[in-house]
């Protein structure tokens, strides 16, 4: 299948969704987020893909933001539907059944920065700069960053970014626990490929159920989160995953999962 706004490649597994708008620094309009949203649910359905890589075009940005040129004649009830979908697209990829990583090239600004917060984790080029400017433009992030950033960084660091619309360089991002790790530019969508491809080596269902707790887990109060792990750690064990995976450390020899 073939997007306006988007290249997707399927190899060894892993799907590659590039955002691809070179002329608006790959800027989210709505064409964009409906193309991501058909690009995920693609990929959710497809046999073929275990996990996916989001990244940006080119070699400027990854995403430099929600389009700035769409959101200056919207009236408040066209923000709402372009703000609805946007957290449409944000929690599909938050809430994707497979692992997702976000390799960030270049400029991750305002919603590009808040794409990549959806992702499990974020890899990031030497070249990469990531900030929330929204209130540059007296606008404040709605594709999630106030909320999501806050959850990763800690309320007071992410409040600083949101209020000052400072840039971060990747140094200072991964600093602040933003960003996992960093590569040169060459480096940066095989490393995050060669991490995707260490994940499928694992037992499938476990990642799964893993990604889902941690997820779930994270809005809500300790006990009640240790509550879920709890009620979800007997789950994996109906899978054949782990008589597979325990049968193999005894047996000395490297697991085969199937993802059942
Ligand atoms: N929306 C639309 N177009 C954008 C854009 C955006 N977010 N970011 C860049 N572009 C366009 C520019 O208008 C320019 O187009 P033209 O060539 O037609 O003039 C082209 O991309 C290249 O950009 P620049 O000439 O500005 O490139 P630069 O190297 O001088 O600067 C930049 C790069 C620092 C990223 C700068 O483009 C910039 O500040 N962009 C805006 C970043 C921003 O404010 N993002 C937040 C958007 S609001 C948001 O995201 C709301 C939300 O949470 C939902």
């Amino acid at each position: 299948m073939s997007y306006e706004n988007l290249i997707v490649e399927v190899a060894d597994g892993i799907a590659t969704i590039s955002v691809n708008r070179p002329k608006a620094l790959n800027a989210l309009n709505e064409g964009v987020l409906s193309d991501l949203i058909a690009a995920f649910s693609a990929a959710a359905t497809n046999p073929e893909v275990k996990g996916v890589l989001l990244t940006g075009a080119g070699d400027r940005a990854f995403v430099a933001g929600a389009d700035i040129a769409a959101m200056k004649t919207m009236t408040p009830m066209e923000a709402d539907t372009f703000c609805q979908l946007g957290h449409r697209c944000m929690r599909l990829i938050e809430t994707f059944d497979k692992p997702v990583i976000a390799a960030v090239n270049g400029f991750a600004l305002g919603g590009g920065c808040e794409l990549a917060l959806s992702c499990d984790f974020i890899y990031a080029s030497k070249a990469a700069k990531f900030g929330l400017p929204e209130v540059n433009l007296g606008i404040f992030p709605g594709f999630g960053g106030t909320q999501r950033l806050m959850r990763l960084v800690g309320r007071g660091v992410a409040k600083e970014m949101v209020f000052t619309a400072d840039i971060l360089p990747a140094e200072d991002a991964k600093t602040i626990g933003l960003v996992n790790k960093i590569f040169e530019p060459d480096q940066l969508l095989s490393a995050a490929k060669e991490t995707l491809k260490k994940i499928f080596a694992k037992g499938p269902v476990a990642v799964k159920l893993s990604k889902r707790v941690m997820n779930e887990g994270c809005e809500l109060p300790l006990a009640a989160a240790l509550a879920l792990e709890q009620a979800q750690f007997p789950l994996v064990f109906a899978s054949e995953d782990r008589v597979e995976g325990v049968s193999a450390f005894l047996e000395k020899r490297p697991a085969v999962f199937k993802g059942k």
